[in-house]
């Protein structure tokens, strides 16, 4: 995938190329903790198709892919074209597929073309890949901008998830589908598929050929509800010690006015991401089912109640680094075998702890889980990336496999939480201290 600046531009034509909104009524911005009630309305025009065909811009084929949502190949034998692409060949592209979007709507995608090929630099400087770690505060898609293509051998994270939990600092982040706000606060399930999917690919972007992206996310049901802080919160509330009223949440997540869910139904976001994965041009190698060995009791009698969280393994290629090997040779704190708990046979199903909290953030992954993803598809030394890092579990994990580290995270509290604790993790010993070491014996 490539960044702005790929694009071969014969000529500029006017590169204005402010999105039109159309006349339907948008809030200006949405706040970072209130989600907004569903209302039908969509802050994306119809597609303007007279407005750039007089353009002589051409685009790259591996640009145009994950945006209208083809595999490559099908890109050059629908079109005829090897390598480059004009606006028609884009708009018939868009007209074959016409609801498949990724992260930018139908509507938008010759302007977001346009605007990356008119020379708009959404990147900051780059920063260097550390050799031991290093976390840096921000939100995540500017600052996976920052980091050097194809040099992450493992992409691992847990995002925030649609709808569930207010973190103590929020990010107002403007995505490509014109939407501003917090990530994990979007208006629908839709708008969080979208940001997931920029998200996807701003990170596939920096991983190697043969690296791998593990993605945890949960799922939502589609249910009027208060957000909370943490799990403690929400467990007070169903014992009936919360003394706020609705009103008194700073936020709420509504379901009236979508157009299909209905109230109380599961959204099934982990595996509309890992179609929206697939469509820009990523491996869907396993959906994995994290069993927890203890969950939240969930007050319902409607349906049985979840144990589950979901980690996607995404590639760019078919045969990602892989060795099994890490399953077996790991301690179980860094994602080896659960013993008790895991067969002999890796699977997808892993059985492992919850975090046992913390550190003052209220939605932490065990270090066993990025440990597991880290031991499979690493070797010391290799760069691992979490771009939604929190207290720096993955941090922690990636240190005790060897490798270097880069995390991110919007909160300034959370940042410097991750870098005192990954500052103290243990680090395997050197290989030639270890060879010292048993000549020593
Ligand atoms: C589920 S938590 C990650 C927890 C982490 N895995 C751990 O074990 O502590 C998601 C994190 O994403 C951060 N976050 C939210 N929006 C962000 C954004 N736009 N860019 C970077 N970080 C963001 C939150 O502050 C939160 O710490």
């Amino acid at each position: 995938m490539h960044e702005s600046g790929t694009y071969v531009q014969m000529t500029l034509p006017n590169t204005a190329s402010k999105r039109s909104r159309g006349t339907t009524k948008v809030p200006a911005t949405a706040s970072a903790t209130v989600l907004p009630d569903i209302k039908p309305h969509t802050p994306t025009t119809r597609l303007n198709r007279e407005k750039h065909r007089s353009s002589t811009l051409v685009f790259p084929v591996e640009d145009v892919a994950p945006l209208v949502g083809m595999a490559p190949t099908f890109v050059r034998k629908a079109t005829g074209q090897g390598t480059l692409l004009i606006v028609d060949h884009v708009l018939d592209l868009l007209d074959m597929d016409a609801f498949a979007e990724t992260f930018v709507p139908r509507s938008m995608v010759i302007d977001y073309l346009v605007e990356r090929a008119s020379g708009v630099d959404h990147s900051d400087h780059v920063v260097p890949n550390p050799t031991t770690f290093d976390v840096r505060t921000g939100h995540a898609i500017d600052l996976l901008r920052s980091v050097p293509a194809s040099t992450v051998q493992c992409l691992v994270t847990s995002t925030p998830y649609w709808g569930m939990r207010v973190y103590d600092e929020s990010y107002e982040a403007t995505w490509a589908d014109g939407e501003v706000c917090a990530y994990g606060h979007e208006q629908t399930p839709e708008g969080f598929l979208r940001h997931t999917a920029e998200v996807l690919h701003a990170a596939a972007r920096v991983v190697t050929d043969d690296g791998s992206i593990w993605w945890n996310v949960m799922d939502t049901f589609n249910t009027r509800t208060q957000i909370r802080a943490s799990a403690v919160e929400a467990l007070r509330a169903m014992e009936g010690k919360d003394s706020k009223k609705w009103a008194d949440h700073v936020a709420r997540r509504y379901s009236a006015g979508h157009s299909y869910l209905n109230d109380g139904e599961q959204v099934l976001i982990p595996s509309r991401i890992a179609e929206r994965a697939s469509r820009m041009g990523l491996y869907v190698k396993s959906v994995i089912t994290w069993a927890k060995r203890s969950s939240l009791p969930e007050p319902q009698n409607s349906r049985v109640s979840r144990n589950l969280e979901y980690v996607l393994h995404l590639s760019k290629q078919r045969t990602p680094k892989f060795s099994r090997a890490g399953y077996h040779d790991t301690t179980p704190e860094l994602g080896g075998r659960n013993n008790g708990w895991e067969t002999e046979k890796l699977s997808d199903v892993w059985t492992l702890s919850t975090s046992s909290g913390g550190d003052g953030h209220g939605a932490q992954f065990p270090t066993a889980l990025p440990g597991r993803c880290i031991a499979l598809t690493t070797e010391p030394g290799d760069l691992v990336v979490d771009p939604f890092v929190g207290s720096g579990n993955s941090g922690v994990a990636a240190r005790g496999h060897g490798c270097a580290f880069l995390g991110f995270d919007v909160s300034q509290q959370y940042v410097a939480t991750a870098k005192e604790k990954i500052a103290k993790a243990p680090t395997p010993p050197k290989p030639d201290a270890t060879a010292q070491q048993s000549r020593d014996r």
